[in-house]
């Protein structure tokens, strides 16, 4: 279907939550009778209900009832959105990809599926940390599929229509006054879990598979020679403009990092570059641009060192005041040509031991008393880089409207899981400052792009400019080790029944030139329960938003 037949609004919202609603109901009956509900549920009604009729009224909600229950009274906007769809918009769903979501995702049998198509508006703006839009989130029901979900076409509803500024793409970004410095193991650059190339093919090439000028001095540890070498072709294959070289096996690792200093210095490369910089193996760099566009007011033809503190106050103090290397650390040419002539002083069996902050020898300690020994130079700050040392949930920090300029510490193990490659697949459509930008709709959904969909079923009586406290440090938590970087936090909505939401899982961009981004939510997520211990939704379910480039700008307008 799509645009060619007539548009028109397609259920009033009243209305589509009373169908959704019906239909929810006759759902949950089929399950009812035919007990095809997992054990959890079953044992729910076993256990409260005294007939099937009951068992259904005590029912937990699924997702459209929950939202029918506090959206109903929210006037739906009448007014049309400004601009055509730049796209035809299909809502007809594709058997194949729910199947495949199911699947990945552990989706229950029946779930609920809901398509949204959002209309980029590029407009002379600034980047706002949070837009409103004066359009309800929902504009139709939910779907519910299950093992008899039989295909059909369905109409889409308006476009949301988001006015974002007209910040670049990835594809135009220029990374050549910079060259990388990365120290990792074999293993580690190779296994899925752990491998980067998929995020360096986001800041170091044009998306498109050619690199855009950024050099990588990749060393490992760990490698035999045809390790290296399968390592460089995996590279050059992915467009990524990279020199890989073996680690010397006898130095440790803070020796090994350390060590990328002089390998970047005496890299026939630099003679054209700006900056060298110091990365981990899970560094990211969201906005290549903005990037530049911040180093460029430092004077680079100075020795300069520029970074992050932790966030987390414990570790400054337990790691000493310098820059954090998994937030980056940028080194002006001078400031590597004196670090580099004084390198073997730098790590010498004193210094390493020196270096030792309790938890063995630190890379960054080592850097920072090699600089603070030999010169005068001190750590310049960079706001907006982030070394991420956050465990648990960081939805608080991804939902806080920021534009980082660094990521980092986001695969799991002891930090947290995100996934910053599938999060700035909407840069390609929508420019740099779309990624994690917020658009709050007048039904209290918050969309922060490409991390989650967040509806909050009471409304939004918060302050969002606070970060939610959903996250927490490393041992131990003093309660504000966090606010000298972030501010003092709002308390986390975890377990309330106040808010409940769709995470990014996945995000493609599509051949017509558009972004699908993939957020599901699980029944059983251990965030969102009412106070008293109750899941706030019995369903499964996926949104899929689907962005749409501005053809004006497109056309060159
Ligand atoms: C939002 O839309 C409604 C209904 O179309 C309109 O009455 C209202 O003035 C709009 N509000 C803003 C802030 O544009
Ligand atoms: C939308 O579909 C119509 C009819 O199938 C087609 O003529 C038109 O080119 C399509 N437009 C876009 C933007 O793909
Ligand atoms: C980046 O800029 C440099 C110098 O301004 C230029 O020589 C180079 O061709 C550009 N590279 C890319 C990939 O655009």
């Amino acid at each position: 279907m799509g645009v060619s037949g007539p548009r028109r609004r397609w259920f009033s919202i009243r209305n589509a939550f009373a169908r959704a609603f019906i239909l929810a109901f006759v759902m949950v009956s089929i399950a009812g009778f035919f007990l095809q509900f997992d054990a959890n549920v079953s044992s729910t009604l076993a256990h409260t209900a005294t007939s099937a009729k009951d068992a259904i009224s005590q029912q937990m909600p699924t997702v459209s009832e929950l939202l029918s229950s506090w959206v109903d009274s929210i006037t739906p906007s009448t007014s049309k959105p400004s601009i055509r769809p730049s796209r035809n918009m299909t809502c007809g769903a594709d058997r194949n990809k729910l199947r495949r979501w199911q699947k990945q995702y552990g989706l229950r049998n029946t779930f609920e599926y809901l398509k949204r198509y959002v209309q980029v508006n590029r407009l002379p703006i600034p980047r706002s940390s949070i837009t409103w839009i004066n359009q309800t989130f929902l504009a139709g029901e939910s779907r519910v599929m299950d093992s008899n979900w039989e295909p059909e076409d369905a109409s889409c509803p308006d476009p949301l229509v988001v006015p974002v500024s007209q910040s670049p793409f990835p594809s135009s970004a220029n990374a050549s006054e910079f060259m990388f410095g990365v120290s990792t193991t074999y293993q580690r650059f190779i296994e899925t879990r752990t491998s980067p190339i998929n995020e360096w093919s986001y800041w170091l090439t044009n998306g498109h598979g050619k690199s855009n000028g950024g050099k990588l001095i990749l060393k490992l540890f760990d490698a035999t020679d045809d390790q290296l070498q399968e390592a460089q072709t995996k590279l050059t294959g992915a467009g990524i403009d990279a020199d890989v070289y073996r680690s010397e096996p006898q130095d440790i690792m803070a020796v090994r990092y350390l060590s990328l200093v002089p390998a970047m210095f005496h890299h026939p490369a630099r003679d054209i570059k700006k900056w060298l910089v110091l990365c981990d193996d899970d560094t990211f760099f969201p906005s290549i641009h903005a990037l530049s566009e911040m180093l460029a007011e430092h004077d680079h033809t100075r020795p300069l060192y520029i970074g992050a503190l932790s966030e987390d106050v414990n570790n400054v103090q337990r790691h000493g005041s310098q820059a954090f290397g998994g937030a980056g650390i940028f080194l002006s040419v001078p400031m590597a040509e004196r670090i580099t002539n004084r390198y073997d002083s730098c790590r010498s069996d004193q210094a390493v031991n020196e270096a030792n902050s309790g938890w063995g020898p630190q890379g960054d300690i080592l850097l920072r008393r090699c600089i603070y020994a030999n010169s005068e130079v001190r750590l310049t700050l960079l706001h907006g880089l982030w070394q991420l040392d956050i465990f648990g949930d960081p939805s608080g920090f991804y939902e806080s409207g920021l534009r980082p300029l660094s990521l980092h510490h986001y695969r799991g193990g002891i930090w947290h899981i995100a996934h910053p490659w599938h999060y700035t697949k909407v840069a390609h459509v929508c420019g740099e400052d779309c990624t994690l930008q917020r658009f709050q709709t007048a039904d209290n959904f918050v969309i922060s792009n490409a991390f989650s969909v967040a509806f909050y079923p009471r409304g939004i009586d918060f302050d969002l400019k606070q970060l939610e406290a959903t996250f927490g440090p490393a041992p131990d938590d003093k309660g504000w080790n966090f606010d000298f970087a972030m501010g003092p936090r709002r308390p986390s909505l975890h377990k309330t029944g106040r808010k409940i939401s769709w995470d990014l899982q996945e995000a493609t961009l599509n051949e017509d030139g558009t972004v699908s981004q993939v957020y599901v939510l699980k029944h059983d997520d251990w965030r969102w329960k009412n106070p008293d211990g109750a899941p706030m939704t019995s369903r499964d379910s996926v949104i899929e938003l689907v962005w749409m480039p501005d053809e004006e700008e497109e056309n060159g307008v």
